[in-house]
């Protein structure tokens, strides 16, 4: 085996893209697994028209799954000018050109070298490439390659791929874990698809006139203005992350029983309007609201409001890739920071859920107890369940997607906006590191709050019911939305009856 490293991919992913060095890239542990199932509604005109279902041939699967991602990086680089390719539009973020080649070079490691045995096309870029070697902001001075030559190198490496895939054995009971049901085809189709969320957001950050266009989400259904504000998620166990979901990362891994007691939360997110009233309210300039570290980003920071929102008389407007607009009071609020969200729900009266709430709320099913892999079932997120894979560009309506909604009625867990919860990014109990520790374990502990759900902007393949997204907590150009919850009241809510269980959350 050679030296694998990846990237492994927060979508914010501010510093790790790549990964390992070479000293610290494992050497490919092969062990067992149960990778596959990469769910996919492609954007309308994708390349990737095919469907890839998680009970479909793993070949077909991954190569449904790279097409849909290379469609969007196509899109995503092909807007803009080579000046605009190249350039840096947040110190935030990588020049779009880096992510290009970055992508082929991650491609190139996994699947050219490790999973096809072959020399590669370029390995003398690899330290270019490395995310781990060049933060983000030193990208730009690197001796990168241009546009057309990134858009050549991608290309060959994809060939080269496309020629390995189609030869390589991938069952799902292959005794290497990275091979078994095309891990490893879906894990590079993910982290593409990842770059595509990423890239999304340095297209939000740029300057300059709208260059990407897509239609607008339909409006909310007629029920959406009689939903009920909040919805009861009753106490019990239940099954959180997953030993089966066939391309899930080693953060989801294992499937283990949390304890949650009962527990209101909002039925959509908070939108657009309701957040205005929190700034309306006087929310950013009082203490009460806010953690001291919080507050301390708020005065440092100068926020008032959620990113690209400004004043326009007595009215909020905001800049969406390019577009200046009013600001739609009954969309899921965007580009708010976890400071911003806790103190939302602290002015309102509630709090963020924790991390095992929101998957229980997501996942449980009280009828058959077990967990789903979306709120809306086993199936695979169709565009009548979520709003994800960049059909839209911007959230769609509070109430939207009735047929995504989960038992407990709640609607666009999946979709829409990353919801931040209270919780920081930890490992499951049994936690192993694959296919090595920059994956993941790197960024357990306290400096990373976890995010849950998916954005208009995520890839379904790259988005389930156990997905964990982390990021730090002032982080807002990410497209980071929240809900809030609150405890059940067991004399009120009838909840009494109903024991929390016990175990991790
Ligand atoms: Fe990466």
């Amino acid at each position: 085996m050679t030296d694998p490293r990846t990237s492994r991919h927060n979508t914010a992913e501010n510093q790790a893209t790549s990964v390992p060095s070479a000293s610290s890239a494992p050497a490919a542990p092969h062990a067992p697994s149960d990778p596959a199932g990469a769910p996919h509604a492609p954007a309308p005109g994708s390349a990737a028209a095919g469907t890839a279902t998680a009970g479909s041939d793993p070949a077909a699967r991954a190569l449904a799954a790279l097409r849909t991602a290379r469609h969007r990086t196509g899109v995503l680089t092909d807007s803009v000018t080579d000046d605009d390719l190249v350039a840096q539009h947040s110190r935030l973020m990588s020049p779009l050109v880096w992510d290009l080649a970055h992508i082929g070079n991650q491609e190139e490691l996994w699947l050219v070298r490790e999973a096809g045995r072959r020399t590669g096309v370029r390995p003398d870029l690899d330290h270019l490439y490395d995310a781990f070697r060049h933060p983000r902001a030193d990208r730009p001075a690197l001796p990168l390659l241009g546009p057309a030559e990134a858009r050549g190198y991608v290309a060959q490496v994809r060939d080269e791929t496309l020629d390995v895939l189609s030869g390589v054995d991938i069952d799902p009971d292959h005794p290497e874990r990275l091979l078994a049901g095309g891990f490893v085809f879906g894990m590079l189709a993910q982290h593409e698809a990842q770059h595509g969320e990423t890239m999304l957001a340095t297209h939000q950050l740029r300057s300059g006139p709208a260059v990407l266009d897509a239609p607008a989400p339909p409006p909310a259904p007629a029920d959406a203005a009689t939903l009920p504000r909040e919805v009861l998620v009753p106490g019990g166990p239940f099954t959180m992350g997953t030993s089966t979901e066939p391309w899930a990362l080693d953060n989801e891994l294992p499937a283990h029983q949390v304890g949650v007691a009962p527990f209101w939360l909002d039925t959509v997110p908070v939108t657009n309007g309701r957040y205005a009233d929190f700034i309306a309210a006087g929310g950013y300039r009082d203490p009460a609201w806010w953690t001291p570290e919080g507050w301390r980003h708020v005065q440092e920071a100068g926020l008032e409001a959620p990113l690209f929102w400004s004043r326009d008389g007595d009215r909020w407007i905001r800049r969406r890739f390019g577009h200046l607009e009013p600001v739609p009071a009954d969309e899921p609020v965007l580009h708010v920071c976890w400071y911003e969200a806790d103190a939302f729900a602290r002015w309102a009266g509630r709090r963020l859920p924790t991390e095992a709430e929101w998957e229980k709320a997501a996942r449980h099913d009280p009828e058959t107890g077990r967990s789903r892999r979306y709120p809306w079932g086993d199936a695979d997120p169709g565009p009548q369940h979520a709003n994800l894979g960049q059909r839209h560009l911007q959230p769609a309506p509070a109430g939207s997607y009735p047929e995504g909604a989960a038992p407990s009625g709640a609607r666009q867990l999946v979709g829409d906006v990353w919801e931040w919860t209270s919780s920081d990014f930890s490992p499951y109990p049994g936690f192993a590191a694959f296919p090595y520790r920059e994956y993941s374990e790197v960024f357990f502990g306290p400096d990373y709050k976890v995010l849950r759900g998916g954005a208009f902007g995520v890839d379904p393949a790259a988005c389930r019911g156990t997905f964990r997204n982390w990021d730090y907590p002032i982080r807002r150009q990410i497209f980071s939305g929240f809900r809030t919850a609150r405890d059940a009241d067991p004399d009120r809510d009838g909840t009494s009856g109903t024991p929390a269980g016990g175990g991790a959350a």
